[in-house]
Protein backbone atom coordinates (compact mmCIF):
# COMPACT_ATOMS: atom_id res chain seq x y z
CA UNK A 1 0.00 0.00 0.00
CA UNK A 2 1.34 3.49 -0.84
CA UNK A 3 1.18 5.99 1.94
CA UNK A 4 1.13 9.72 1.88
CA UNK A 5 1.18 12.60 4.97
CA UNK A 6 -1.55 13.83 5.87
CA UNK A 7 -2.53 17.81 6.15
CA UNK A 8 -3.22 17.33 9.88
CA UNK A 9 -1.29 15.01 11.63
CA UNK A 10 2.70 14.96 10.42
CA UNK A 11 2.13 11.18 9.95
CA UNK A 12 1.70 8.22 7.54
CA UNK A 13 -1.68 7.57 6.39
CA UNK A 14 -3.60 5.72 4.40
CA UNK A 15 -4.48 6.62 0.51
CA UNK A 16 -7.81 5.52 -0.30
CA UNK A 17 -8.89 8.81 0.29
CA UNK A 18 -7.56 10.00 -3.40
CA UNK A 19 -9.29 13.73 -2.69
CA UNK A 20 -6.57 15.14 -1.94
CA UNK A 21 -4.55 16.32 1.62
CA UNK A 22 -6.34 19.92 1.06
CA UNK A 23 -9.94 18.15 1.01
CA UNK A 24 -12.33 20.52 2.72
CA UNK A 25 -10.29 23.43 2.94
CA UNK A 26 -11.01 26.78 1.69
CA UNK A 27 -7.89 29.18 0.12
CA UNK A 28 -7.71 32.66 -0.85
CA UNK A 29 -4.86 33.14 -3.35
CA UNK A 30 -4.93 37.18 -3.69
CA UNK A 31 -3.92 38.49 -7.36
CA UNK A 32 -5.00 34.46 -8.39
CA UNK A 33 -6.05 36.04 -11.91
CA UNK A 34 -2.26 35.50 -13.94
CA UNK A 35 0.93 34.58 -13.03
CA UNK A 36 2.25 32.82 -10.08
CA UNK A 37 -1.09 33.34 -8.14
CA UNK A 38 -3.15 31.49 -11.31
CA UNK A 39 -0.71 28.57 -10.69
CA UNK A 40 -0.97 28.30 -7.23
CA UNK A 41 -4.75 28.55 -7.38
CA UNK A 42 -4.77 25.29 -9.60
CA UNK A 43 -1.83 23.64 -7.71
CA UNK A 44 -4.03 24.03 -4.04
CA UNK A 45 -7.36 23.05 -6.11
CA UNK A 46 -5.47 19.57 -7.24
CA UNK A 47 -4.23 19.13 -3.59
CA UNK A 48 -8.18 19.22 -2.98
CA UNK A 49 -8.82 22.88 -1.66
CA UNK A 50 -11.66 24.85 -2.70
CA UNK A 51 -10.58 28.23 -4.03
CA UNK A 52 -11.24 32.24 -4.48
CA UNK A 53 -9.01 34.53 -6.40
CA UNK A 54 -8.65 38.30 -6.39
CA UNK A 55 -8.02 40.29 -9.32
CA UNK A 56 -8.04 43.71 -9.94
CA UNK A 57 -8.01 44.28 -13.71
CA UNK A 58 -7.98 41.22 -14.85
CA UNK A 59 -11.78 39.76 -14.30
CA UNK A 60 -11.75 37.14 -17.54
CA UNK A 61 -8.57 36.35 -16.38
CA UNK A 62 -9.38 35.09 -13.17
CA UNK A 63 -12.80 33.85 -14.69
CA UNK A 64 -10.77 31.46 -16.71
CA UNK A 65 -9.03 30.00 -13.37
CA UNK A 66 -11.96 29.56 -11.72
CA UNK A 67 -13.19 27.49 -14.67
CA UNK A 68 -9.98 25.48 -14.60
CA UNK A 69 -10.77 24.99 -10.87
CA UNK A 70 -14.29 23.83 -11.52
CA UNK A 71 -13.48 21.35 -14.10
CA UNK A 72 -11.07 19.65 -11.15
CA UNK A 73 -14.02 19.09 -9.34
CA UNK A 74 -13.13 21.98 -6.60
CA UNK A 75 -15.44 25.10 -6.10
CA UNK A 76 -14.24 28.34 -6.85
CA UNK A 77 -14.89 32.33 -6.92
CA UNK A 78 -13.78 34.74 -8.67
CA UNK A 79 -13.60 38.32 -6.54
CA UNK A 80 -12.24 41.79 -7.58
CA UNK A 81 -10.55 43.03 -4.25
CA UNK A 82 -7.87 45.85 -5.17
CA UNK A 83 -5.23 44.96 -2.33
CA UNK A 84 -4.88 48.70 -2.63
CA UNK A 85 -8.07 49.60 -0.82
CA UNK A 86 -7.54 49.37 2.87
CA UNK A 87 -11.33 47.74 3.08
CA UNK A 88 -11.22 45.54 -0.49
CA UNK A 89 -8.32 43.91 1.12
CA UNK A 90 -9.61 43.11 4.47
CA UNK A 91 -12.92 42.44 2.92
CA UNK A 92 -11.64 39.65 0.41
CA UNK A 93 -11.45 36.96 3.51
CA UNK A 94 -14.74 37.62 4.28
CA UNK A 95 -16.39 37.47 1.04
CA UNK A 96 -14.42 34.23 0.24
CA UNK A 97 -15.69 32.57 3.67
CA UNK A 98 -19.61 34.09 2.81
CA UNK A 99 -19.23 32.06 -0.89
CA UNK A 100 -17.08 28.98 -0.03
CA UNK A 101 -18.34 28.35 4.07
CA UNK A 102 -14.45 29.51 6.13
CA UNK A 103 -11.38 30.13 5.12
CA UNK A 104 -8.30 27.95 5.76
CA UNK A 105 -5.47 29.21 3.93
CA UNK A 106 -4.88 32.56 2.97
CA UNK A 107 -2.11 33.43 0.21
CA UNK A 108 -0.93 36.74 -0.20
CA UNK A 109 0.29 37.05 -3.58
CA UNK A 110 -0.54 40.12 -5.20
CA UNK A 111 1.76 42.28 -6.03
CA UNK A 112 3.73 44.91 -7.84
CA UNK A 113 7.37 45.72 -8.85
CA UNK A 114 8.24 49.71 -8.85
CA UNK A 115 11.66 49.43 -10.32
CA UNK A 116 13.75 52.32 -10.94
CA UNK A 117 16.88 54.97 -9.72
CA UNK A 118 15.76 56.09 -6.32
CA UNK A 119 15.76 59.89 -7.91
CA UNK A 120 13.06 58.82 -9.60
CA UNK A 121 10.74 57.52 -7.58
CA UNK A 122 7.53 59.74 -6.29
CA UNK A 123 5.33 59.62 -3.42
CA UNK A 124 2.84 58.51 -5.43
CA UNK A 125 5.17 54.90 -6.31
CA UNK A 126 5.92 54.98 -2.93
CA UNK A 127 2.10 54.94 -1.46
CA UNK A 128 1.29 52.69 -4.44
CA UNK A 129 3.59 49.49 -3.99
CA UNK A 130 3.43 49.84 0.08
CA UNK A 131 -0.03 49.83 -0.15
CA UNK A 132 -0.28 46.65 -2.50
CA UNK A 133 2.94 45.04 -1.36
CA UNK A 134 2.76 45.37 2.37
CA UNK A 135 -0.53 47.18 3.41
CA UNK A 136 -3.01 44.95 1.76
CA UNK A 137 -1.01 41.88 2.74
CA UNK A 138 -1.17 42.70 6.15
CA UNK A 139 -5.05 43.94 6.05
CA UNK A 140 -5.87 40.45 4.47
CA UNK A 141 -3.04 38.69 7.28
CA UNK A 142 -5.13 40.44 10.49
CA UNK A 143 -8.84 39.54 8.39
CA UNK A 144 -8.15 35.86 7.92
CA UNK A 145 -6.01 35.55 11.56
CA UNK A 146 -9.45 36.80 13.04
CA UNK A 147 -11.69 34.20 11.09
CA UNK A 148 -8.97 31.30 11.19
CA UNK A 149 -8.84 28.62 13.48
CA UNK A 150 -6.83 25.72 14.45
CA UNK A 151 -4.88 24.49 11.31
CA UNK A 152 -4.69 27.96 9.28
CA UNK A 153 -2.16 28.66 6.97
CA UNK A 154 -1.20 32.25 6.04
CA UNK A 155 1.74 32.14 2.98
CA UNK A 156 3.49 35.17 1.83
CA UNK A 157 4.87 35.56 -1.47
CA UNK A 158 8.20 37.41 -0.88
CA UNK A 159 11.04 38.24 -3.08
CA UNK A 160 14.49 36.99 -3.46
CA UNK A 161 14.85 40.54 -3.24
CA UNK A 162 14.23 40.85 0.59
CA UNK A 163 17.51 38.44 0.66
CA UNK A 164 19.76 39.60 -1.84
CA UNK A 165 19.54 42.72 -3.74
CA UNK A 166 21.94 42.25 -6.71
CA UNK A 167 22.08 46.00 -8.17
CA UNK A 168 20.50 49.03 -7.77
CA UNK A 169 17.43 50.07 -8.58
CA UNK A 170 15.15 47.94 -5.98
CA UNK A 171 14.90 50.11 -3.48
CA UNK A 172 10.88 50.47 -3.08
CA UNK A 173 10.37 46.81 -4.06
CA UNK A 174 13.21 45.71 -2.08
CA UNK A 175 11.36 48.06 1.25
CA UNK A 176 8.25 45.90 0.31
CA UNK A 177 9.60 42.77 0.41
CA UNK A 178 11.66 43.14 3.08
CA UNK A 179 8.97 44.15 5.82
CA UNK A 180 6.88 40.74 4.79
CA UNK A 181 9.60 38.80 6.32
CA UNK A 182 9.31 40.34 9.80
CA UNK A 183 5.15 40.39 9.21
CA UNK A 184 5.84 36.88 8.68
CA UNK A 185 8.31 36.28 11.40
CA UNK A 186 5.81 38.25 13.97
CA UNK A 187 2.42 36.19 12.53
CA UNK A 188 4.18 32.91 13.62
CA UNK A 189 5.01 33.85 16.84
CA UNK A 190 1.13 35.82 17.75
CA UNK A 191 -0.62 32.47 15.82
CA UNK A 192 1.80 29.49 16.84
CA UNK A 193 -0.65 29.52 20.42
CA UNK A 194 -3.59 28.92 18.18
CA UNK A 195 -1.94 26.19 15.70
CA UNK A 196 -1.91 29.11 12.72
CA UNK A 197 1.27 28.83 10.75
CA UNK A 198 2.62 31.95 8.54
CA UNK A 199 5.55 31.05 6.44
CA UNK A 200 6.99 33.58 3.43
CA UNK A 201 8.24 31.97 -0.02
CA UNK A 202 11.12 34.18 -1.78
CA UNK A 203 10.88 33.38 -5.78
CA UNK A 204 13.56 34.56 -7.77
CA UNK A 205 13.11 35.21 -11.08
CA UNK A 206 9.84 33.72 -12.73
CA UNK A 207 8.54 33.64 -16.25
CA UNK A 208 5.05 35.59 -15.80
CA UNK A 209 3.94 38.81 -17.25
CA UNK A 210 5.53 40.81 -14.55
CA UNK A 211 8.96 39.97 -15.20
CA UNK A 212 9.16 37.63 -18.58
CA UNK A 213 11.88 35.41 -19.33
CA UNK A 214 12.61 36.85 -22.70
CA UNK A 215 12.40 40.50 -21.21
CA UNK A 216 15.37 42.92 -21.63
CA UNK A 217 17.03 42.16 -18.03
CA UNK A 218 16.53 38.72 -18.20
CA UNK A 219 19.21 37.29 -19.04
CA UNK A 220 21.16 39.00 -16.23
CA UNK A 221 18.72 38.14 -13.64
CA UNK A 222 18.92 34.18 -14.83
CA UNK A 223 22.98 34.49 -14.76
CA UNK A 224 22.82 35.27 -11.11
CA UNK A 225 21.06 32.05 -10.00
CA UNK A 226 23.11 29.00 -9.64
CA UNK A 227 20.90 27.01 -11.71
CA UNK A 228 21.19 29.57 -15.01
CA UNK A 229 17.34 29.95 -15.66
CA UNK A 230 14.15 31.74 -14.64
CA UNK A 231 11.93 29.33 -12.28
CA UNK A 232 8.25 28.77 -13.50
CA UNK A 233 5.06 29.87 -11.67
CA UNK A 234 4.52 26.00 -11.01
CA UNK A 235 7.83 25.50 -9.19
CA UNK A 236 6.59 28.38 -6.99
CA UNK A 237 3.08 26.81 -6.47
CA UNK A 238 4.25 23.34 -5.39
CA UNK A 239 6.01 25.08 -2.52
CA UNK A 240 2.74 26.79 -1.42
CA UNK A 241 1.26 23.64 -1.79
CA UNK A 242 3.72 22.34 0.63
CA UNK A 243 3.21 24.82 3.35
CA UNK A 244 -0.64 24.49 2.90
CA UNK A 245 -0.13 20.98 4.77
CA UNK A 246 2.99 21.24 6.56
CA UNK A 247 2.12 21.01 10.73
CA UNK A 248 5.53 21.64 12.50
CA UNK A 249 6.96 24.64 9.61
CA UNK A 250 6.17 27.77 10.63
CA UNK A 251 8.70 31.36 11.03
CA UNK A 252 10.10 30.47 8.21
CA UNK A 253 11.60 31.78 4.77
CA UNK A 254 11.88 29.34 1.98
CA UNK A 255 13.81 30.94 -0.89
CA UNK A 256 12.45 29.25 -4.62
CA UNK A 257 15.06 31.13 -6.21
CA UNK A 258 17.36 28.63 -8.42
CA UNK A 259 20.32 29.87 -6.06
CA UNK A 260 19.72 33.53 -6.55
CA UNK A 261 20.56 33.71 -2.22
CA UNK A 262 23.35 31.02 -2.62
N1 LIG B 1 7.73 37.03 -11.39
C1 LIG B 1 8.81 37.18 -10.64
O1 LIG B 1 9.95 37.12 -11.11
C2 LIG B 1 8.67 37.39 -9.16
C3 LIG B 1 9.83 37.29 -8.38
C4 LIG B 1 9.74 37.49 -6.99
C5 LIG B 1 8.52 37.76 -6.42
N2 LIG B 1 7.41 37.86 -7.20
C6 LIG B 1 6.14 38.16 -6.53
O2 LIG B 1 5.19 37.16 -6.84
C7 LIG B 1 3.88 37.72 -6.79
C8 LIG B 1 3.17 37.39 -8.10
O3 LIG B 1 3.94 37.92 -9.15
P1 LIG B 1 3.68 37.53 -10.70
O4 LIG B 1 5.03 37.55 -11.32
O5 LIG B 1 2.82 36.34 -10.80
O6 LIG B 1 2.92 38.85 -11.16
P2 LIG B 1 1.91 39.13 -12.38
O7 LIG B 1 2.13 38.13 -13.47
O8 LIG B 1 2.08 40.57 -12.69
O9 LIG B 1 0.47 38.87 -11.73
C9 LIG B 1 0.08 39.73 -10.69
C10 LIG B 1 -1.23 39.27 -10.12
O10 LIG B 1 -1.53 40.15 -9.03
C11 LIG B 1 -2.76 40.81 -9.30
N3 LIG B 1 -2.72 42.15 -8.78
C12 LIG B 1 -1.88 43.16 -9.12
N4 LIG B 1 -2.17 44.28 -8.43
C13 LIG B 1 -3.21 43.95 -7.63
C14 LIG B 1 -3.99 44.67 -6.69
N5 LIG B 1 -3.76 45.96 -6.43
N6 LIG B 1 -5.00 44.03 -6.05
C15 LIG B 1 -5.28 42.73 -6.32
N7 LIG B 1 -4.58 42.00 -7.21
C16 LIG B 1 -3.58 42.61 -7.85
C17 LIG B 1 -2.96 40.76 -10.79
O11 LIG B 1 -4.34 40.87 -11.08
P3 LIG B 1 -4.94 41.47 -12.47
O12 LIG B 1 -4.88 40.35 -13.47
O13 LIG B 1 -6.30 41.88 -12.13
O14 LIG B 1 -4.06 42.61 -12.85
C18 LIG B 1 -2.37 39.37 -11.10
O15 LIG B 1 -3.31 38.36 -10.81
C19 LIG B 1 4.06 39.21 -6.53
O16 LIG B 1 3.90 39.47 -5.15
C20 LIG B 1 5.49 39.46 -6.95
O17 LIG B 1 6.05 40.57 -6.29
C21 LIG B 1 7.45 37.67 -8.56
Amino acid sequence: MTTTYGPTTGTAASTTDTRGPLHGKVALVTGGSRGIGAATALRLAREGADVAVTHVNGKEAAEEVVRAVEALGRRAVALRADSADADEAAGAVERTAEALGGLDVLVNNAGIGVLGPLDGLTLGDVDRVLAVNVRGVFLASQAAASRMTEGGRIITIGSCMAQRVPGPGGTLYATSKSALTGLTKALARELGPRGITANIVHPGPVDTDMNPADGPYAAGQAAMTALGRFGTADEVASTVAYLAVADYVTGAEFAVDGGHAA
